[in-house]
């Protein structure tokens, strides 16, 4: 694992982008795991800039998103799908047909669970961006979640509810997600945390115990683990 410790949500951004670019740059058709959340915003305001600036092609980029609320359609505006759209999918030269996102719409949420494990095993992650959730979560995958859990339909806590719920709209009940051994098997994860909120989750997965009641501290055995923080 390595840490790298930055001032603020900037200098995060920033290092996260550069790490992005480099990677993206040394493989054209690479494949990204993309995070939603707040945490990942400045990163993607950092690629689209740099993108318009001629420095990073997504045309061959290849994505999988992390996580989706179930249900949700995917043209309201609270959907993961929507989100990839406004900040990152609809501002730069990335191709449609290489997108997969995890459907809030089907009825048969097992079947696309499935049908998403399929596809990650045909086309390997190389790097996951992740965030995490004040009690450790990471995508979905709540306390509780196992090391070897796949993609799979998972209740929210009402902490995680409440974080990603506005003013005017709940945060729906379930939600669909890669589990942590999905996650795991990228074969590198960039994590990003910014704030003091996010400051024990962090030192649970940096020196904490390992265990399924923090589920970011089984990120701490990957093999190639970029943490990139202000709050440690
Ligand atoms: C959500 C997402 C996670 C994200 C977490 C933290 O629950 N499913 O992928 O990491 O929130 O969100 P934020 O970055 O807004 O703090």
């Amino acid at each position: 694992m390595k840490v790298i410790r930055v001032k603020n949500y900037e200098e995060m951004s920033r290092t996260a982008s550069e790490i992005l670019i480099g990677e993206i740059r040394k493989k054209k058709n690479i494949v990204v795991g993309f995070a939603t959340g707040r945490t990942p915003l400045g990163l993607y305001k950092n690629l689209v800039r740099a993108y318009r600036k001629r420095e990073v092609d997504f045309s061959g980029v290849r994505s999988f998103n992390l996580d989706e609320y179930y249900p949700v359609a995917k043209n309201s505006r609270r959907s993961f799908f929507s989100y990839m759209f406004r900040n990152l999918f609809g501002l730069v030269n990335i191709k449609e047909g290489n997108m997969n996102f995890l459907d809030g719409e089907v009825r048969d949420w097992r079947a696309e669970c499935a049908r998403y494990e399929g596809l990650i095993r045909k086309s390997p992650i190389d790097v996951q961006i992740l965030g995490v959730g004040v009690n450790g979560h990471i995508g979905f995958n709540e306390p509780g979640s196992s090391f070897s859990s796949r993609t799979r339909l998972v209740e929210l806590s009402d902490e995680t509810r409440r974080q990603n719920s506005g003013i005017f709209w709940r945060a729906p009940k379930q939600a669909l997600t890669m589990g942590v051994g999905t996650i795991l098997s990228a074969k590198k994860i960039i994590l990003l945390a910014s704030g003091r909120e996010k400051m024990k989750a962090v030192e649970r997965l940096v020196k904490g115990k390992i265990s399924k009641d923090c589920p970011v501290s089984f990120l701490r055995g990957h093999k190639d683990l970029v943490v990139v923080t202000d709050s440690f």
